[in-house]
């Protein structure tokens, strides 16, 4: 999922439909887990997984809200800051702590890039957790994942205004104003047979009332573009990320992109929505369509009707 829906999408959920996570599942998690920046590399961390049979095991002692039994996996992180502490002195066990955040954080990304939802936990009974995982001294619990499946998303949380939160250092108008951030790229009105894109990032670009026919796509970043009003037939895609990408306005009733015979090899669709698109013979090789929806339907559901 491209990063900033990612981090949109995340939030907490305490309410799951009793899916288990499989054995897969879990490695993927920990796998992230595993890569979150840790200080010195020690790694001075320890994860416990437990299955869904497993999640029994906490409630009520280690965690009263039986709303967790419905969870599909739960993550004990513990801090292991043996050497740390050995280096840093106390500041060890604060740098061990900072390392466990990092690693939930990935995990609950991961999960949510996976399709799943989560929550952190942090009220918990450290010792009676101690007890029933038999953790060894020199571990620490300090917070636990749970994992699960959820058709019952809840809506993001406010947060406040950055502004109230940050002091800006420094003056980064300055950055602004010597066009570092570069606008979007667009393109209107015209036509554009045949023309070759190529190499590119094109991240949030926007294509609006131009006709493609036959042009080439390949190894770009099309992330969050917006088509509408476009013609597109003949067109080949190789190589290109269209993550989010919207084709078709939100408000169209009449096709407007057509996509007749066009080719898409190796293009990630996730999350992509086709509104009124003319779609006969399109050509897909190898493309992720995870979360793509066409007028409204799957990706899966649209191609069998
Ligand atoms: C250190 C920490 C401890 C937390 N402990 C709990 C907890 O014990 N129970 C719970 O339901 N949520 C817990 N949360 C989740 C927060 O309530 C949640 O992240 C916050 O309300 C923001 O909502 P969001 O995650 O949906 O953006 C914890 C989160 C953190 C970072």
């Amino acid at each position: 999922m491209e990063f900033t829906r990612l981090i949109e999408q995340r939030r907490s959920t305490r309410v799951f439909d009793g899916t288990p996570l499989s054995g897969d599942l879990a490695n993927e998690l920990l796998y992230a887990a595993s890569k979150a920046p840790n200080a010195c590399n020690f790694q001075s961390w320890h994860f416990y997984a437990l299955d869904q049979a497993n999640i029994r095991k906490l409630v009520p002692d280690v965690y009263r809200g039986d709303w967790i039994l419905r969870a599909g996996a739960a993550f004990v992180i513990c801090t292991e800051d043996g050497k740390l502490t050995e280096r840093f002195g106390e500041r060890g066990k604060m740098f061990a702590l900072q390392d466990t955040a990092a690693a939930m954080t990935m995990i609950l990304l991961k999960a949510a890039d996976l399709g799943w939802s989560g929550c952190w936990l942090g009220a918990f009974d450290p010792e009676s957790c101690r007890k029933v995982l038999d953790i060894p001294e020199g571990r620490e619990p300090v917070a636990i994942a749970v994992i699960g499946r959820t058709e019952n998303i809840p809506p993001q949380r406010e947060r406040k205004p950055l502004e109230t939160v940050c002091t800006m250092v420094g003056d980064f108008t300055a950055a602004e104003s010597s066009g570092t951030e570069p606008e979007p790229f667009a393109l209107r009105t015209g036509n554009y047979r045949g023309a070759v894109f190529f190499d590119l990032n094109l991240m949030d670009a926007a294509f609006d009332d131009v006709s493609l026919h036959g042009a080439r796509f390949n190894n770009i970043n099309m992330s969050g573009t917006r088509f509408t009003d476009i013609n597109l037939q003949n067109a080949s895609y190789a190589g290109v990320n269209m993550a989010g990408t919207r084709f078709g306005a939100r408000d169209a009733e009449d096709i407007c992109v057509s996509m007749e015979k066009a080719e898409f090899t190796q293009v990630s669709f996730a999350e992509a929505v086709l509104r009124c698109c003319k779609l006969q013979n399109v050509k897909l090789e190898g493309c992720d369509l995870t979360g793509l929806t066409i007028d409204g339907m799957s990706a899966k559901e649209y191609f069998s009707k």
